[in-house]
């Protein structure tokens, strides 16, 4: 047997002089591993006499022990030294003032959306949503335009392959919320809509503002005055606004609400396309086979919609030309939209 203080005595000075815990692994293996240092002694013990054989086992299972303890001891040490030296390395000086901290800003769609909420709200209106991928059913048919209706085709609509649409409107949502609620009802269901459309005033993505009356004894009066006094609080300003008739399936009678351009003050410009008038919204009282193909009792009922565009009124509101800006992440245009507004 090799003397085995002398082998103790060397492990015990490597293990001190490791300086890192990679080197202290390696010289665990070399020494306590299964074919290190120390456990060739155990091996050695089958060449002793029987009766040496405990008392020497007895020393070398003292001697790993001792070893082992020794390692546990210098791992603690180095990787407190090492935890030391990254603290100290990565330290932080928390009086420092920060680097580019700079606040986000709504975006100028959401701010309009919240704006138009509150205001409703106000009135006593709900805010209603529905899903952007439709069926047939709610985005067409019980809006009185049947499969062979010329109105389809005013609706560029994405079709996915199972005949289900991205909603080229929010008009569903009148549907939905009466099937579901009944009537009388009031609310408003601002969201995403889709269509194959793309110029100045024209996105492919864009935003409605779908507004649904039904009671007894609801006019077309109520609908005017609904809308002028929406158009006064959201604009905090005198802005013309005009009711042109128009035709939607789904309405009768229908109009269309214009507001004088904000850009040229109604004189004609290439924003307005020269008309001195930007188309906001459509309106009219809910036609009776809607109602039907909705629950509600025409005879008892009747009630206005409107489906106004969020993205042209934040336009007019804010004084943006061009609607898609809206939609290019540009921030030196966002930032414009941090602070100064509502
Ligand atoms: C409709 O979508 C009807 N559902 C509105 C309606 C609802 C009428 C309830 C009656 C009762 P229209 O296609 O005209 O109608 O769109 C309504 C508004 O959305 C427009 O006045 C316009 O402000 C806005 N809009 C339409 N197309 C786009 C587009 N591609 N990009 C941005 N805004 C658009
Ligand atoms: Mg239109």
């Amino acid at each position: 047997m090799t003397d085995l203080t002398a082998l103790t005595g060397q492990a015990l000075a490597e293990v001190a002089a490791c300086e890192a815990l990679a080197a202290l692994e390696e010289a665990r293996v070399r020494w306590l591993g299964k074919k290190g240092a120390l456990t060739e002694q155990l091996k050695s013990l089958g060449a002793l006499p029987a009766h040496e054989r405990p008392a020497a086992g007895a020393r070398i299972n003292e001697a790993k022990a001792k070893l082992q303890a020794a390692i546990e001891a210098r791992r603690t040490a180095l990787e407190r030294m090492q935890l030391e030296h990254e603290l100290a390395e990565r330290r932080i000086d928390v009086t420092l003032p920060g680097r580019g901290e700079e606040a986000g800003g709504l975006h100028p769609l959401t701010r309009a959306r919240q704006r138009i909420e509150t205001l409703f709200r106000r009135a006593g209106f709900e805010v209603a949503s529905g899903p952007e991928i439709e069926d047939d059913f709610h985005n067409f048919e019980a809006l009185n335009i049947p499969p062979d209706h010329p109105a389809r085709a005013l609706h560029d609509t994405f079709y996915f392959p199972d005949g289900r649409l991205l909603r080229t409107h929010t008009s569903p949502v009148q549907i939905r919320s009466l099937l579901t609620h009944g009537a009388p009802i009031a609310l408003i269901a601002p969201g995403r809509v889709y269509r194959r459309d793309s110029d100045m005033t024209h996105a492919p993505m864009f935003h409605q503002l779908e507004g649904l009356v039904v009671d007894e004894n609801v006019s077309f009066a109520h609908m005017k005055a609904a809308l002028h006094g929406f158009l006064q609080a959201f604009f905090e300003r005198d802005l013309a606004m005009r009711l042109r008739p128009s035709y939607f399936p789904f309405t009768e009678p229908s109009a269309e609400v214009d507001m004088s351009c904000v850009f040229c003050n109604g004189k004609g410009c290439r924003t307005c396309k020269q008309t001195g008038w930007l188309e906001i919204s459509g309106c009219g009282m809910v036609h009776p086979n809607v109602l039907e193909a909705s629950g509600v009792d025409p005879e008892r009922y009747t009630g206005y919609a409107f489906g106004a565009g969020i993205d042209r009124l934040a336009m007019l509101r804010y004084g943006v030309n061009d609607l898609r800006l809206f939609f290019e992440n540009d921030l030196r245009f966002l930032r414009q939209f941090q602070a100064a507004f509502a």
